[in-house]
C-alpha cells in the first residue's frame, strides 16, 4: 500500500483491483463479497455490462464539452432525471454530494432574498446529520464532531433534534429562515429513518411560512430504499432535492433537482462546475436511471432489503439489539464495537460498513442476489459467534 496519501481515511489493509457482479478482487486475486457498494456508489455492481458498453460507447465519441453548449448525452440524461423525480422542474449536473448541497444552499438563499429581502437566509438542518465536508456542507452538517479545526465556518445554519416539534416550529422562523435539508434516513450517523409525523410537520410549516423543503437523498436516493427517492414514502413534496453517490452508478457525479417555486431562482453567471453534466457520467446515468426507475426493479430492492432484515432478525443474536432501515439501506445496532466485527468479516471475505460506534451497515448493490445475500449473511453470523 501506498503512503503518499494524505492520511484522511482509516484504510483497511486491503487494494482492490477488480470488480464484478457483488465481488471484489484484490490485488492478489482474493474475493469479496460486496455488501458497500462503494457506499452506495456501486448501485448497479461492479462492471455492470449495460453501464460497462454505455462508458465505453460514449469515451469513444465525446468525454467532455465546456458549458458554453450541451451534449446530447447530458440533455437526455437531465431530462429523464427531472422526469424521475416527481414535482421537479429542473437540474443543475455536478460532481458530488458535497457539491450538490452547496447548489441547493445558494438556490435556497437567493430565492429567500429575491422573494422576502434580505436577512432571511439561515438553513436549518438535524442533528445527527451530514451533508458534505466543504465548509459549507460541514456548516450543514448536524454533528459536532465534524466541526473542529476547520473555522471559521459559512454562517447561517442551525441544528434541530429530530422529533422535538416545539424546537421546530421556534426554529422555522419565517422572518429568518430559507430553507430547512433533511435526509429522509440518515446514513452516516446510523441508518436513521425519519418519523412519519416529523416529515409531515416540517412540510406544514414549510408550506406556510415558505421555506424550502430540501430533501439530501445522496446516500438513500437512486432506488435504495425501494422507491426511487426515499422522500416518496412520506408523502411529502420537496422543493429542492440533492442527489449524487449511485446517481451514476460509480461516475463522479452529483446534481441539484429545483421544483416549481426555485426552478427560475439561478440565472445566467449564478453556478458553474466545469466537469458537471460530463457527458461520460451522463451516459452512465441514463443507464441507471433506465434500470432503477423500473418499478418492478424497485420492487426487488425491497424484497431483499425484507429478506436481510427477516433473516437476522430470525437470529435473535444477543449481539444485535435492532436492525432498521429500509430496501438496500440497513443498519444493525450492535452491543459491541462495530468496527472489529467490519474487520473480522473483510478477514473473511465480507465487506461491511459502519456507521457510528455500535451501528454496521449494509448497503449492498441492488443487483444482488438471493444466493449472495446467503453467502454474506453466514459469514457475518459466523464472525458474530
Ligand atoms: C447524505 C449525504 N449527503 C452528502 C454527502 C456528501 O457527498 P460527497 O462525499 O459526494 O461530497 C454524503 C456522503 O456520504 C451523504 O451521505
Amino acid at each position: 500500500m501506498t503512503d503518499v496519501f494524505m492520511n484522511t481515511y482509516h484504510r483497511l489493509p486491503v487494494t482492490f483491483a477488480k470488480g464484478e457482479g457483488s465481488y471484489l478482487f484484490d490485488v492478489n486475486g482474493k474475493r469479496y463479497l460486496d455488501f458497500t457498494a462503494g457506499i452506495a456508489v456501486n448501485c448497479l455492481g461492479h462492471a455492470y455490462p449495460p453501464l460497462v458498453k454505455a462508458i465505453g460507447e460514449q469515451t469513444a465519441k465525446l468525454n467532455h464539452v465546456c458549458n458554453y453548449y450541451q451534449s446530447d448525452v447530458s440533455a437526455a440524461f437531465a431530462e429523464k432525471l427531472v422526469a424521475a423525480c416527481a414535482g421537479m422542474k429542473r437540474v443543475f449536473l455536478a460532481n458530488s454530494g458535497a457539491e450538490a448541497n452547496e447548489g441547493a444552499c445558494k438556490i435556497a438563499r437567493k430565492y429567500s432574498l429575491m422573494k422576502h429581502g434580505p436577512g432571511r437566509h439561515t438553513i436549518v438542518s438535524l442533528r445527527g446529520s451530514f451533508h458534505g465536508r466543504t465548509i459549507t456542507t460541514l456548516s450543514a452538517t448536524g454533528q459536532d464532531v465534524f466541526h473542529k479545526d476547520f473555522g471559521p465556518f459559512t454562517e447561517g445554519f442551525v441544528y434541530v433534534q429530530s422529533g422535538n416539534l416545539a424546537e421546530l416550529d421556534q426554529a422555522l422562523d419565517k422572518n429568518s429562515v430559507a430553507g430547512i435539508i433533511i435526509e429522509a434516513i440518515q446514513g452516516e450517523s446510523g441508518i436513521k429513518p425519519q418519523d412519519s409525523a416529523y416529515i409531515a410537520a416540517v412540510a406544514k410549516f414549510c408550506a406556510e411560512r415558505d421555506i424550502l423543503l430540501i430533501f439530501d437523498e445522496i446516500q438513500c436516493g437512486i432506488g435504495r430504499t425501494g422507491t426511487f427517492l426515499a422522500y416518496e414514502a412520506y408523502g411529502v413534496q420537496p422543493d429542492i432535492v440533492t442527489l449524487a453517490k449511485g446517481l451514476c452508478g460509480g461516475v463522479p457525479a452529483g446534481a441539484v433537482l429545483a421544483g416549481e417555486k426555485t426552478a427560475d431562482t439561478l440565472s445566467t453567471g449564478d453556478h458553474g462546475s466545469t466537469f458537471g453534466g460530463n457527458p461520460l457520467a451522463a451516459a452512465a446515468g441514463f443507464v441507471v436511471l433506465e434500470t432503477v426507475t423500473n418499478p418492478l426493479f424497485l420492487k426487488e430492492i425491497a424484497r431483499k432489503g425484507n429478506l436481510i432484515q427477516s433473516t437476522i432478525r430470525g437470529w435473535n443474536h444477543p449481539k444485535i439489539t435492532e436492525i432498521r432501515g429500509r430496501g438496500l439501506m440497513i443498519g444493525a445496532d450492535l452491543t459491541v464495537e462495530a468496527w472489529p466485527i467490519l474487520e473480522a468479516c473483510l478477514a473473511q471475505g465480507l465487506l461491511v460498513l459502519s456507521a457510528g460506534k455500535n451501528t454496521l451497515r449494509f448497503l449492498p448493490p441492488y443487483t444482488i442476489n438471493d444466493a449472495e445475500i446467503s453467502e454474506g449473511l453466514a459469514i457475518l453470523k459466523a464472525v458474530l459467534a
